[in-house]
């Protein structure tokens, strides 16, 4: 038996909702590194909070520990049966190596001069003196360049038409996903017939602009990823589908841009909240240093995790951590957890960039992206975004936050966010980088 709360699933769930981030830190507190919870409809998910047992979570069979299969009991209705989420075996590698080419981590930094183009753009509308939430802003500036540099569209009117269409979508995909049972049609007004009207416009959108690439005779040219799929072939020499880049081109949307937004909410929130840590920021990269930056992103991402776990189903009976489990159990990562356990992170409260420093973050111990066959594709772009867009913001911004109390945690679809947006206010007007300085040649 694996050890876990006998409270009703109902209260469980309540008291996840009223404490996302320190729900799971407390059960391993109280149960140890394996423990059980149960929420309704989901029913009993074990999880694992201590690095060697993630390294065994994360490098267990595949074929047994099924991700694609966990994720597909939340994510399916929104990115289809054929995205790299909701995969797995044979047919998961296959998307994944199509995929991985274009996220690699020097290619990613070719988007750098569209993403501080972009940036600089929205921070001209931040209201000087006055409180304001940032995490709007972050989001307009993460679904611009997915729309940009992932989808490839620059035209204005195309660009308008599919952020509307993405925000109607967005609005309707979190009810039907967290809540299975919706997941019936009963009429047009109903949340399932709603979602299902907003997934078909915008579906309609991609495969015209699949149909129009494909028309293009200079895509060879062009470095969006979705040109660059349209070019990719897998180990027999096929290329994707439509319907298969449809899938994958809403994965990364959806993957890809409310979390980096989020992270880089958190990552002001941090800095503002701890005045010393962000002066150090600044100072860091007014002398031309890059570490203290790219070690602040990685502290933001351990202290407020966007996502609080990862999930496998099991396709066979299996043990962890000297547990048997049975087929068709749910084993995930607790994230949340594992980012506070004082051994590994001493004063895990302390928001303290230092800690990453020195050495490289534990495959195990640090896992804001997940791990083994299934890490998230897009880490070292999320990375190097948030790195690009913090720079600019600490750079140029004399931010602080509106209220002194740290914001309080709030789940948003299956991610954390601050309950108020990251509230701050911009002291002064925004400074101009000179020509030819470190922030604008980034
Ligand atoms: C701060 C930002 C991000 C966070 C915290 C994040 C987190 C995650 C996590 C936890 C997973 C699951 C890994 C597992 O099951 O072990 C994942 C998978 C994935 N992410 Fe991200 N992600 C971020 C940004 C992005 C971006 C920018 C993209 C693409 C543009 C992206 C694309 C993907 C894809 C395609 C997968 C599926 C990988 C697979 O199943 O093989 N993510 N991400």
């Amino acid at each position: 038996m694996v050890p876990g709360s006998r409270a009703p699933g109902i209260v469980q769930l309540l008291d996840y909702g009223r404490d996302p981030l320190g729900f799971l830190s407390r059960q391993q507190r109280r149960f140890g590194d394996v423990f059980a919870i149960h929420f309704p409809y989901f029913g009993r998910i074990v999880y694992v909070a201590e690095p060697g047992l993630v390294k065994e979570l994360f490098t267990a069979d595949p074929a047994v520990f099924h991700a694609g299969e966990a994720n597909a009991t939340v994510l399916e209705p929104a990115l289809g049966p054929n995205s790299v989420l909701t995969l797995d075996d044979g047919p998961h590698l296959r998307q994944r190596k199509l995929l991985l080419p274009p996220f690699h981590g020097e290619r990613v930094e070719r988007y750098g001069e569209l993403i501080l183009e972009i940036t600089r753009g929205e921070m001209e509308s931040w209201p000087v003196g006055e409180p304001f939430a940032l995490r709007p802003h972050t989001q307009r500036i993460t679904l611009a360049v997915i729309m940009r540099a992932v989808f490839g569209v620059h035209d204005e009117g195309r660009l308008a038409r599919f952020g509307g269409l993405i925000d109607d979508f967005a609005r309707r995909v979190g009810l039907v996903a967290s809540i299975p049972p919706l997941r019936r049609d009963l009429g047009r007004l109903s949340p399932w017939g709603r979602f299902v009207r907003s997934r078909r416009a915008l579906d309609a959108f991609i495969y015209e602009e699949i149909a129009l690439r494909r028309a293009e005779a200079e895509t060879a040219e062009r470095d969006d990823v979705l040109s660059l799929l349209l070019g990719a072939r897998d180990e027999e020499g096929e290329p994707m589908s439509d319907r298969e880049l449809r899938d994958e081109m809403v994965t990364v949307l959806g993957a890809g841009h409310e979390t980096t937004a989020t992270g880089l909410a958190w990552a002001i929130e941090r800095l503002t909240h701890n005045p010393d840590v962000l002066a150090k920021l600044r100072n860091s990269l007014a002398a031309g240093e890059e570490d203290y930056l790219a070690a602040t992103v990685r502290e933001t991402l351990r202290a407020r995790p966007v996502i609080v776990d990862v999930g496998r189903k099991l396709t066979a009976p299996a043990t962890i951590g000297g547990h048997q489990l049975r087929a068709g159990s749910f084993v995930l990562a607790a994230i949340a957890a594992l980012h506070y356990r004082e051994d590994t992170f001493p004063e895990p409260e302390a928001f303290r960039p230092e800690r990453f420093l020195e050495a490289k973050p534990d495959n195990y111990a640090w896992i804001p992206f997940g791990g083994g066959t299934r890490r998230c594709i897009g880490a070292a772009f999320a990375e190097y975004e948030m790195r690009t867009i913090l720079r600019e913001f600490v750079e140029r911004a004399d931010l602080r936050a509106a209220d002194p109390k740290p914001e309080k945690v709030k789940i948003r679809n299956i991610t954390l966010v601050p309950a108020k947006g990251a509230r701050v206010v911009l002291g002064r007007p925004l400074t101009y980088p000179a020509v030819g300085s470190a922030s604008a040649v980034a």
